[in-house]
């Protein structure tokens, strides 16, 4: 296989106040790795899937593996332990991947409808310019910089800014050499990317959506069930 995913759902999703980890919720009846899974395996090239989940979900995800992408279905797919900080489980898949994995696409389980075609899009793209590629949206709100104490100090022009999702996409080789050589640990990465930036590589953006939406409160589990609700009608 050429085509790696890591599916990062280690995360113990504190802010969601759900009792388990955030990606074994369940979201209309499926637990959102479930659904990563499931769009994973449903991708035109099978490849090599690393699923990062804490250490006592692992016997769960190996039964979802067995439900949802039963050998034969192209895809091998591994089950890796998490870190304890996000870059380390991303870290972990990445050691798990095949050696034949040329690209490697690194995505949240928090972010479950994320679409089979945005990972199309992101793929194609490293494919096309050798570079990491992020799914980007325009920012609609305005932003202001404030102080500790709530004071506001300016607007901040929002031309230039996007506020990036997952899948992030990567030649493998550039992924695995900015997590052996970028500085990590006094200011934590949010995402892959800026990995790469810290290593010096360059990063380029393709359009996201806003189904990609990240999971994080249960206001946002609220929202993505009408979604799910809305495209059922
Ligand atoms: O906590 P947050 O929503 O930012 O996490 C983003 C993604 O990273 C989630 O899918 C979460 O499961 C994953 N994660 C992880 N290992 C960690 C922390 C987060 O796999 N130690």
């Amino acid at each position: 296989p050429s085509l790696g995913v890591v599916l990062v759902a280690a995360g113990r999703g504190e802010r969601l106040g759900a009792g388990r980890p955030k990606a074994f919720v369940e979201l209309a009846d499926e637990t959102l790795v479930e659904r990563g899974i499931r769009t994973v395996i449903a991708l035109p090239h099978a490849g090599h899937l690393a699923v990062v989940v804490p250490e006592e979900c692992a016997a769960e995800t190996l039964e979802i593996i067995d439900a949802v992408a039963p050998e034969g279905s192209g895809w091998e797919v591994s089950v890796v332990h998490g870190g304890r900080e996000r870059h380390e489980s991303v870290r972990f898949g990445l050691a798990a991947l095949a050696d034949t994995v040329d690209t490697v696409l690194v995505h949240d389980a928090a972010r479950p409808l994320a679409s089979r075609e945005l990972f199309e899009r992101v793929a194609a793209e490293v494919h096309r310019t050798g570079d990491a590629v992020v799914p980007a949206l325009p920012v609609a709100d305005t932003l202001k910089r404030v102080d500790a104490q709530g004071v506001v100090h300016e607007t901040v022009d929002r031309a230039p800014l996007v506020a990036v999702q997952t899948p992030q996409g990567f030649p493998r080789e550039q992924l695995d050499s900015a997590h052996a050589t970028a500085a990590l640990h006094a200011e934590l990465p949010t995402d892959d990317a800026e990995v790469v930036q810290r290593a010096g590589g360059r990063v380029r953006i393709v359009s996201g959506e806003a189904r990609a939406h990240k999971l994080t409160t249960a206001e946002d589990l609220i929202l993505l069930e009408n979604w799910i609700a809305s495209e059922r009608r």
